[in-house]
């Protein structure tokens, strides 16, 4: 039976595909420090397992630990702190947590001589760059969570042409779907605006709303995932929807799905933020050698979320610490 590690194992992405490989026969080690993700998220089986490991990927003995007894044969990477608006403003903790927690992840799977490791990027590496952006497009990220992303794709080639370490890269945007850290105020719009909502709270648009963007529910990428533990050594892949919506339109539908639930959000505009206008992907080679098919329905994942968003604990939102406050935007002070 194949080991996989997962890391992130309580996060939104890494929590779906843990179930995933656990109902499709593999064996899944999982390691978190539930910074983003909640305890109540990771897999019935890891706990009961004592396969869920409650360790910080900075903690490098922790970390040496995990791999020494597990001895996995691939690696999922997903452990991040993925607030890409904010990290101008976090730039230290966005370095250590992004960048060189995963070159510790790196270096056991070196050490260990792990098969293959698989790395969530970002789509945020193509930056200001022309969309739809393609895996070809040179990167130029424009903030310092883009940054980290591109500096591991760059670490992960120089660890596979010296040591012979396989990976992949993929490059999603906007995933959704439940278990969803909602209560993080500087993430996800989806998850945002459902926990405003069930607070009696405005649904907020930075800007003009005109700002597009795909949402993609995280069911459909779990087999494209999958499916790098077996080849595509050394390749890139755009992971997502290929239905862009203006933000406003998002929140229209969001609304809708609201009073479906007997709330009543209106909109509200906010000072706009340093983002970028429109951001999505060509998905065409993920769909050519990952079989990648995205059949999201937004209005029907928004729905299932919402469900989900009711029937949890009250948990709070926390604030980070900030590193740098100069042109801190109101809407965060
Ligand atoms: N969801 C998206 O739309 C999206 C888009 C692009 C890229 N990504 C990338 O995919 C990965 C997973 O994203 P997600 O949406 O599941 O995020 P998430 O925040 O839901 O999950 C990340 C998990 O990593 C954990 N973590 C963070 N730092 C850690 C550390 N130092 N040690 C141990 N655990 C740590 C958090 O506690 C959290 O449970 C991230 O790398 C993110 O950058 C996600």
């Amino acid at each position: 039976m194949k080991k996989i590690l997962i890391t992130g194992v309580a996060g939104l992405i890494g929590s779906h595909f843990a179930t995933y490989l656990l109902d499709n026969g593999y064996d899944v080690i999982g390691i978190d420090n539930l910074t983003g993700g909640y305890l109540d998220f990771v897999d019935e089986r890891l706990k009961k397992n004592k396969k869920f490991y409650k360790v910080d990927l900075l903690n490098v003995g922790g970390l040496e630990k995990v791999f020494k007894k597990n001895k996995p044969d691939y690696v999922y990477h997903f452990a991040a702190y993925a607030a890409e608006g904010l990290s101008p403003f976090i730039r230290n903790f966005n370095y250590t947590n992004n960048l060189l927690a995963t070159v510790n992840v790196i270096n056991e799977c070196i050490k260990n001589n792990v098969k293959k490791i698989i790395f969530t990027s970002s789509m945020a590496v193509y930056g200001h760059g022309k969309a739809p952006f393609k895996e070809d497009q040179f990167p130029t990220p424009a903030d310092p969570y883009g940054i980290s992303k591109f500096a591991v794709e760059m670490d992960l080639k120089q660890a596979r042409d010296q040591f012979g370490l396989e990976y992949s890269i993929l490059r999603p945007h906007n995933v959704i779907g439940i278990r969803q850290n909602i209560w993080d105020t500087y993430r996800n719009v989806i998850g945002i605006w459902i926990r405003e909502t069930i607070l009696g709270n405005d649904l907020r648009i930075f800007g003009d709303g005109k700002q597009k963007r795909a949402f993609s529910d995280i069911f459909y990428c779990l087999k494209p995932f999958e499916k790098l533990m077996f080849d595509h050594n050394g390749e890139i892949f755009n992971i997502g929807s290929d239905k862009e919506y203006e933000i406003v339109e998002a929140a229209k539908i969001l609304v809708k799905v609201a009073n479906e639930f007997g709330f009543k959000p209106k909109i509200k505009f906010a000072e706009a933020r340093n983002e970028v206008k429109h951001a999505y992907s060509s998905h065409e080679k993920a769909k050519r050698m990952l079989d990648f098919k995205d059949n999201t329905d937004l209005e029907k994942t928004i729905r299932e979320m919402f469900a989900w968003a009711l029937k949890q604990p009250q948990r709070k939102s926390k604030k980070m610490d900030y590193e740098i406050e100069k042109g801190m935007y109101n809407s965060w002070k």
